[in-house]
């Protein structure tokens, strides 16, 4: 179904082949996983044609494993990839590509054989970025198994005495469950909660703990983060933390269609009032096959325009370097006229340890 919706934009757009490699080096390209229908390929290409059949192109080392999990036909290439590519395609004229992974030497190598080469990758994000049933099921499974991975990391915290103690917990569990880590867990406590990315640590300090995370089951992530106290909360953090909490589920609420990403992060900045200015990331990103799952720089994120069955996070958040940071963050399905949030676990202020 999505093969076929992108073949006839190709058509429209007169690209005449799309190519997606995973090259050794360098970036993998999850469009492979996304239009072979989750197919893990390590090393090999992609090429669909616009009104023909797709081709995976894939080396000796996979070529057995991968022809024997998928319909589509699968060949062995020859020395050169894109002489192989030229010799199953000789008509074609224009290549489109995702600039954001393809290397500059291999775009060289295309050109030299087909003349015109075109970044699709505009085309390629926005069909992404609309889910199917299918895909709204894979990341709400996710989002379940991550759930209760954190309500697993509350039962457990009387064990778990570090950042990092916590981190490999939600690792190890995330194995034992037969899931991978969607991005490796950000456990960060007291003034290392100021860090939005803080990388976990040998300590528990007191004071706020964030604890983002999201487990990739069946190809799709999920992206969760909640913020717990480490002692006694003070009714001024209390308040704050209300604050962070409020502003978030007025901005999940602008995620319908015909907004923009961007009435969302104001809508969240309105309501963080003063502290807006400590709200120092964006509101959020597109979630799917990929964590961040849309062009990460060259097109603004905040200029996207909503559709309907788009998942996005909505994570506000108020950060004071060297002291304090919180964050909330929910999975979202933008709907027509209102938004349906996927994510179900409790937001409410947790002391996780009173010290
Ligand atoms: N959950 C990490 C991030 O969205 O950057
Ligand atoms: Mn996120």
């Amino acid at each position: 179904m999505r093969l076929l919706d992108f073949q006839k934009i190709l058509a429209v757009k007169g690209v005449d082949i799309a190519v997606f490699l995973n090259a050794s080096y360098g970036k993998k390209d999850s469009s492979i996983a996304y239009f072979t229908g989750g197919l893990d390929v390590d090393l090999g290409l992609l090429a669909i044609p616009k009104n023909k059949s797709p081709k995976l192109f894939i080396p000796g080392f996979e070529y057995d494993m991968l022809r024997d999990k998928t319909n589509i036909e699968v060949v062995r290439p020859k020395e050169n990839l894109w002489d192989c590519l030229k010799e199953h395609f000789p008509r074609a004229r224009v290549v489109g590509i995702n600039a954001d992974v393809l290397s500059v030497n291999e775009l060289k190598g295309l050109k030299k054989r087909f003349g015109t080469v075109r970044d699709i990758s505009n085309i390629v994000y926005d069909l992404r970025s609309v889910k199917n049933v299918e895909e709204i099921k894979n990341i709400e499974k996710s989002i379940e198994v991550t759930e209760g991975l954190f309500v697993e990391v509350l039962e457990n915290m009387p064990f778990l005495k570090t950042e990092k103690g916590i981190a490999d917990f939600l690792l190890k569990r995330t194995i034992d469950l037969g899931c991978e880590p969607a991005f490796p867990p950000i456990v960060a406590s007291g003034k290392n909660a100021s860090f939005p990315h803080h990388e976990p640590e040998s300590v528990l300090l007191k004071g706020f703990l964030v604890i983002d995370y999201g487990v990739k089951k069946n190809g799709y992530c999920a992206d969760i983060t909640r913020t717990f106290y480490v002692g006694n909360p003070t009714t001024k953090e209390k308040k704050l933390y209300a604050l962070v909490l409020k502003s978030q589920e007025f901005a999940i609420q602008k995620c319908v269609s015909g907004n923009t990403f961007e009435e969302v992060d104001t809508t969240a900045r309105g309501m963080l009032g003063k502290h807006s200015k400590e709200f120092i990331h964006s509101i959020g990103h597109s979630l799917g096959i990929e964590v961040h799952d849309d062009i990460p720089k060259r097109k603004k994120r905040a200029k996207m325009l909503l559709k309907e069955n788009m998942i996005v996070t909505v994570e506000p958040g108020v950060y004071v370097k060297g002291n304090f940071g919180i964050r909330i963050e929910d999975d979202v399905v933008v709907g027509i006229g209102s938004a349906r949030n996927l994510t179900k676990l409790s937001k409410e202020l947790r002391v996780v340890r009173s010290k």
